[in-house]
């Protein structure tokens, strides 16, 4: 068969990795994908992954027979809706069922009908109004621009003057539209991790659990990132917290998405909150996790796409269940210094493509290939070093050992990737 895939990020290269395994697959087509990607599939660079018209017209030309979607900005423009009128299945949401992620306001309003747990809040469009809704909650106080502002659109204020900065600041368009109404929140005290779930917009099933590092350096400090490392499993998720997130979060999302008429396709992926009253909905995304998927290929055994085709088709009954290797898999991030604020491009890297042994996978994301065949940074988040391990401190020392043989004077990497695991 004869697959499509969207993006060009660490989660693209890794979905790509495990798609070309597929016996399946007779054709693999990435548009726009990365230098890393070129082993696996035909890349069509001039594509680009918002760029919806183009997407269903090279799925259309090429006779797809399955669309994977990675990031969300096509699926909220309505990619998956444009296919599905061409009969082409898309793995990956409707506009409407994206909402889950796109709209912090649908969703939390979603959650709040339904009894799905999460943190107490409102949603306000006003300044002042949203000033005084303060009141109600205590520090920290959780605003959050609602909308899509690349996972940045979140502030935790320690004190009601900072969140009330924060509030002027984010109606006052510091993200655009995307902050033309704010959500104040409950703070939720917990340790926090990502629960994957496929659907094929009636049934779930369970696609495993990561744990993210969201801050840029070491000891968990500065900017919020998109991720600079993940590890899976993730030792957090207990199997009674698993089964309560299942049957608390997971299993009603997907029935009352269906039931309110925006059935979920895709993977739906449930940004969890372990507290003492147990999981708590920080965030949906309609997506996979970047870097928590790039882990997720590495553990998972067996064929990906008839899952994924599954999922698209509307029929995970007959799909195979999802199997994990035992073991655990951890992904470093190395980014190019300056980011998350101002990546520096273009410098050179030496040794991301060498034989790293059976137990490592380099999967590429900002990088480029120039015409001398050298390789060199083109984004914020660049290359993603995986290791599997037969526990978290062997797979962590065979990441760091292949990190340590790349050499890339631009980058830059956190050294405590794992360390709540390692603390267990
Ligand atoms: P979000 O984009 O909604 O996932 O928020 C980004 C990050 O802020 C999350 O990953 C959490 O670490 C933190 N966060 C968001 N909402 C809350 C909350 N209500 N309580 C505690 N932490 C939160
Ligand atoms: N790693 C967090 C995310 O993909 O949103």
């Amino acid at each position: 068969m004869k697959i499509l895939l969207v993006g060009s990020g660490g989660r693209e290269h890794a979905l790509a990795w495990k798609i070309a395994q597929s016996p399946r697959v007779s054709r693999l087509v990435i548009a726009p994908g990365n230098p890393g990607m070129a082993q696996h599939g035909e890349l069509v660079p001039d594509i680009k992954a918002t760029d919806v018209a183009g997407i269903v017209n090279l799925a259309q030309s090429m006779s797809a027979d399955l669309v994977v979607v990675g990031p969300e900005a096509a699926l909220a423009e309505g990619l998956a809706d444009q296919l599905a009128r061409l009969n082409i299945p898309c793995f990956g949401p409707s506009a409407k069922a994206a909402q889950l992620e796109t709209s912090k306001a649908f969703s939390k309003a979603f959650l709040a009908r339904h009894d799905i747990p999460t943190a107490r809040y409102g949603a306000y469009e006003d300044v002042a109004e949203a000033k005084a809704a303060l009141a109600e909650y205590s520090a920290p106080y959780v605003i959050k621009a609602d909308g899509l502002a690349a996972g940045k659109g979140v502030a935790i204020s320690p004190d009601r003057q900072d969140a009330e900065a924060e509030i002027e600041r984010m109606l006052g368009g510091r993200f655009g539209s995307a902050g033309s109404r704010v959500v104040i929140e409950e703070f939720m005290d917990g340790e926090e991790g990502s629960l994957f779930a496929l659907s094929d917009g009636t049934r779930a099933v369970l696609f495993g659990g990561a744990q993210d590092h969201k801050r840029a350096f070491d000891g968990d400090t500065g900017p919020n990132t998109g991720g600079m490392g993940a590890y899976s499993p993730a030792p957090v998720f207990t199997p009674d917290f698993v089964k309560a997130a299942n049957d608390l979060v997971v299993q009603p999302t997907i029935q009352k998405m269906a039931e309110e008429g925006a059935p979920y396709r895709g993977v739906l992926y449930a940004g969890l909150m372990a507290t003492r009253e147990g999981p708590k909905v920080v965030e949906f995304n309609a997506r996979f996790g970047d870097p928590e998927c790039q882990v997720l290929m590495m553990r998972l055994d067996g064929d990906i796409v008839p899952l994924l085709l599954a999922c698209a088709k509307g029929d995970l009954s007959q799909a195979p269940v999802p199997n994990f290797k035992p073991g655990v898999v951890i992904t470093v991030v190395m980014a190019a210094k300056g980011y998350p604020d101002s990546p520096l491009e273009g410098s050179i890297i030496r040794g991301a493509d060498q034989d790293f042994g059976p137990h490592v996978q380099v999967f590429h994301a900002g990088t480029k290939r120039r015409d001398d065949g050298s390789l060199v940074a083109a984004g914020g988040r660049v290359l993603n070093v995986c290791a599997y391990g037969a526990d978290i401190t062997e797979a962590r020392e065979r990441a760091y050992e292949a990190v340590a043989k790349i050499d890339w004077p631009g980058g830059f990497y956190r050294t405590d990737i794992g360390w709540r695991a390692i603390g267990r």
